[in-house]
Parts: structure tokens; sequence; C-alpha cells
């Protein structure tokens, strides 16, 4: 029996936002818009497994990884991983979400050694060489973030990820913007890591390649969620989709 690693119960997300005034009227009494990012969802990921959410330009993809890995709050439901409420596991979790969380004035390696302090990493020389071995930019370790090129950030920013061997990672748009090449390298990287990982994309050969079941969403829901077998099907019904919002 496969062992649920990550249970999404009803999980939904509003957001509030207040339109420019473009009246008096509107200046005292301002209008809001509100989105239903995500939109009463449901997902269970078993370990071990690559999931992948694939979905058009504001389906809820990047919402729905910032619920599960706790830096959004849900409006309502329920994400526990391993049983427990996110805050607990916070631990077992790597998040890469672009290159949101690197520091571009800082070096390669200095970025790594502030996370692995963080997670109180003791030989973190060594967590550092190795990952930047296995994901091929040791050469670029010790210069400065700003003049990294774009794949070689990617990678960067997946080390940030695995610097404390997370037993789940969360990939958002790992390839989004390199080159065919490169984009192949940091595929094949994902692909040997091992472990249960989700990743969002939009690119139809990424979501074949490296995930064994695919969630479609749109407009926050998941519209389909298949294993590799009826893929085909799911990928005619994404290129039937629109950019949604
Ligand atoms: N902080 C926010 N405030 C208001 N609305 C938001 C916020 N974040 C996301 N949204 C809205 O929620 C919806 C889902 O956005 P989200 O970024 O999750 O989509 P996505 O699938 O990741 O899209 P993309 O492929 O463009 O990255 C969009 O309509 C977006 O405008
Ligand atoms: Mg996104």
């Amino acid at each position: 029996m496969d062992e649920k690693i990550i249970e999404i119960k009803n999980l939904r997300k509003e957001f509030k936002t207040s339109l420019n005034p473009v009246s008096l009227i509107e200046f005292f009494f301002p209008k809001h818009r509100t989105t239903i990012a995500v939109d009463s969802l449901n997902l269970d990921i078993f370990k071990g497994e690559t999931l992948g959410l694939l979905g058009p330009n504001g389906a809820g993809k990047t919402t729905l990884i910032k619920l599960i890995t706790g830096i959004l709050y849900p409006t309502s439901g329920e994400t526990k991983i391993k049983g427990k409420q996110i805050e607990e596991q916070k631990k077992i979790i790597g998040l890469m979400l672009g290159y949101d969380m690197i520091y571009y004035r800082m070096t390669g390696y200095d970025n790594l050694k502030y996370f692995a302090r963080i997670y109180k990493i003791k030989d973190f020389d060594s967590r550092i060489k190795e990952l930047s071995e296995l994901l091929e930019f040791k050469d670029y370790l010790f210069e400065y973030v700003e003049n990294y090129s774009l794949g070689t950030k990617s990678k960067l920013a997946l080390a940030r990820a695995m610097i404390h061997a997370p037993e789940i990672l969360i990939l958002d748009e790992p390839t989004l913007g390199l080159d065919i090449n490169v984009s192949e390298k940091i595929r094949g990287h994902i692909q040997n890591l091992g472990k249960t990982i989700i990743l969002t994309t939009h690119y139809e050969k990424e979501a074949i390649e490296l995930c064994d079941r695919i969630a479609l969403i749109n407009n926050g829901k998941i519209i389909r969620l298949e294993k590799k077998e009826k893929f085909n099907e799911l990928l005619k019904e994404f290129s039937e989709l629109g950019e949604t919002k």
C-alpha cells in the first residue's frame, strides 16, 4: 500500500484586493475584487512519487505550493504532512520558489552557508561542496550570484532547497526561462534525486519526463489527475485551456 505523505483536504484560498478608486464615492468606499486562487482542492501525495501541477498562468499552482509549505494560510481547509500540521514539518520540506530565496549580492557559497546555518547543519562546508558537485556549479561557488547565468542561479536555488536533505522537495517552475540544454540538465538532476517531489510547470515536456502523476489545474481546481498511461488525454485537455486570468 502506498504511503500518503501529504494530505490536502478542502483547501481554499481567497485573495481580496482593493481596486483603485475612479470616483470620489469609490475613494471613500473602495471596491474590492475577490480572487479564489485555490478552490476546494483535495489531493493526496504519496511517498517517493513525483507529482506535477500543470496549468496555465493564474491557475493557482504557486498559491497551492505556498499553502502546502505554510508560506500562506488557507482561507479554509487543511494540509497535513505525515499526519501533522505544516508548522511541525517544515524541516522535512525543501522549497524552490524560482530564484526568490537567494541573495544576489552574496556568493553562491555564502548563500548556501547562510541557509545551512538556519538548519543548523554542522558540516556545512562538505554539504555545500557535495551539492555543488552534484548539481554541477562548483566552479561558480565563490562568485557573486548577481554575475551568475540563469542556469547557474537555478542550480543554486535547487541546492538551497536541498541543503538540509529534506524528504520532500517542492519546486515552482524549476526550469522557467532556461534554454533547452540547461533545462535538460536540471531535469536530469531532479530525476535522479529519488525523493518525493511536487513541481509546478506549464511545460508539457517537463511534466511528461519527470512526473509519475500529473494534476491538471485550472481556476484553482484540479480538473484532472492522471498516471502515465493517460498523460496523452490530460495533455490534450491542457492544450485546450486558454489563459484564464
Ligand atoms: N498575493 C496575491 N494577491 C492577490 N491575488 C493573488 C495573489 N497571489 C496570487 N493571486 C491571484 O491568484 C490566482 C492564482 O495565482 P498563482 O500565482 O497561484 O497562479 P499560477 O498557476 O502559479 O500562475 P503562473 O503560471 O503565472 O505562475 C491569480 O489570479 C493571481 O492573480
Ligand atoms: Mg506560478
